[in-house]
């Protein structure tokens, strides 16, 4: 376990799920880490979250997203069973599938296209008609005319994750100054770090200092993550803009007693996930600031598009209904990597729809790049410069 009596090596802003798991990967390689959360840790995006593991589903096509997310789901049996090791706490891993459905012609023309793309990448998926998709989940609606079989796609109880890696990495020595947020990210200017660097490392860069909180103090470090999610943007003292916008999504759960569903279906409106007692529908997509609560809309409209696909869901008792903010980026892909502006910082955010999917992934690439070593994966396409002005 790291040395507690000295300053952190790492500070890491957020404790949703990216930051929780890269402060457990930096613990685990004996990192002295420090992760500031004005809220409670797990509480924010990730407990909104639905939990599925679905890189066929989330990929609109080939490219970076998509060879991401796969990194991620290989990693995620391992990732599950160690952080259930660490904590005690099971975080129902499963994998099963998921049927994506087609009510109308265009819907139907949509899935055939996804089905193309998806075999000529090599995945073994499988378009049936709406008979095989009731034949395999029967409470469909007969309304559903085609579907698509995505063998790959998982699962996880997102809420207990979030319970278990909070509870690993407290374990595993990781300090949490919860209460109180970030304010900004403290760096030596650039100019002076020019200054200093003359005679000794001519540099024109900016060097982290540490973290400032809300409340004024500083926690010195020289590496920092910034791993706020929504908020990642809003931090003082980053070099650069950072675009991450909340783009909100409304859920609901009703009671399933006896089960209705085997697997997750993907209709055009939502999607249902079967858990214990229970299936949740999600989720809707709102560009609404950081308004994150739900609205008779929103449900509405969840509820309409699950009942056309399952009509028995009709009458299930409504037991829940939630929002939370995705951290949203212009390209939709996840901001991950180092300022090239700023010696010692770095970003892991913006994971938009996929912050359960990517968390181990994204722990194994913060803590390749904070400890110096290489990442596995390419990361040309996420980093922060992306979105300078002039950049291609
Ligand atoms: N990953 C599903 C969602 O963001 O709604």
């Amino acid at each position: 376990m790291p040395d507690r009596t000295t300053a952190p090596d790492v500070v890491i802003i957020g404790a949703g799920i990216i930051g929780l798991a890269t402060a457990w990967e930096l613990a685990r390689r004996g990192v002295a880490v420090t992760v500031v959360e004005r809220g409670t840790p797990g509480q924010a995006a990730t407990w909104a979250a639905g939990g599925m593991l679905a890189p066929l589903a989330e990929a609109r096509r080939p490219g970076p997203l998509l060879e991401l997310s796969l990194a991620a789901l290989e990693r995620y049996a391992a990732f599950a069973e160690a952080v259930r090791d660490a904590s005690g706490i099971d975080v129902e891993y499963t994998g099963g599938g998921k049927l994506v459905v087609a009510i109308s012609e265009a819907e139907e023309a949509k899935l055939r296209e996804q089905c193309e793309w998806q075999r000529a990448s090599g995945f073994a998926v499988e378009l049936m008609d709406g008979d095989e998709a009731r034949r395999r989940e029967p409470a469909l609606s007969l309304a559903v005319r085609a579907a698509l079989f995505l063998p790959l796609d998982c699962q996880v109880e997102n809420r207990r994750l979030a319970q278990a890696l909070w509870l690993a990495t407290a374990r595993a020595g990781v300090e949490f100054r919860l209460g109180v947020g970030a304010a900004g990210v403290r760096t030596s200017s650039a100019a002076d770090a020019g200054r200093r660097g003359r005679g000794a490392r001519r540099s024109p860069r900016a060097r982290v200092l540490g973290v400032v909180l809300a409340d004024g103090e500083l926690i010195a470090a020289e590496r920092v993550i910034v791993a706020a999610g929504s908020w990642s943007g809003q931090l003082d003292g980053l070099p650069r803009d950072l675009p991450v916008e909340p783009v909100r999504g409304q859920m609901l759960a009703v009671e399933t007693i006896p089960p209705v569903l085997r697997r997750v279906v993907l209709t055009p409106g939502c999607y249902l996930i079967p858990r214990a007692g229970r299936v949740i529908v999600g989720a809707t997509m709102e560009r609404v600031g950081f308004r994150s609560y739900p609205t008779p809309a929103g449900v509405h409209s969840l509820l309409d598009a699950a009942v056309q696909a399952v009509p028995a869901l009709a009458q299930a008792p409504l037991l829940e209904v939630w929002a939370g903010l995705r951290p949203g980026t212009p390209d939709d892909l996840p901001i991950l990597g180092p300022d090239p502006a700023a010696d010692g910082l770095f970003y892991a955010t913006g994971h938009f729809r996929n912050g359960v999917l990517l968390a181990p992934v994204t722990a194994d690439i913060l803590a390749d790049l904070v400890t110096g070593e290489t990442p596995e994966l390419e990361l040309a396409a996420f980093g922060p410069e992306r979105f300078d002005e002039g950049a291609a």
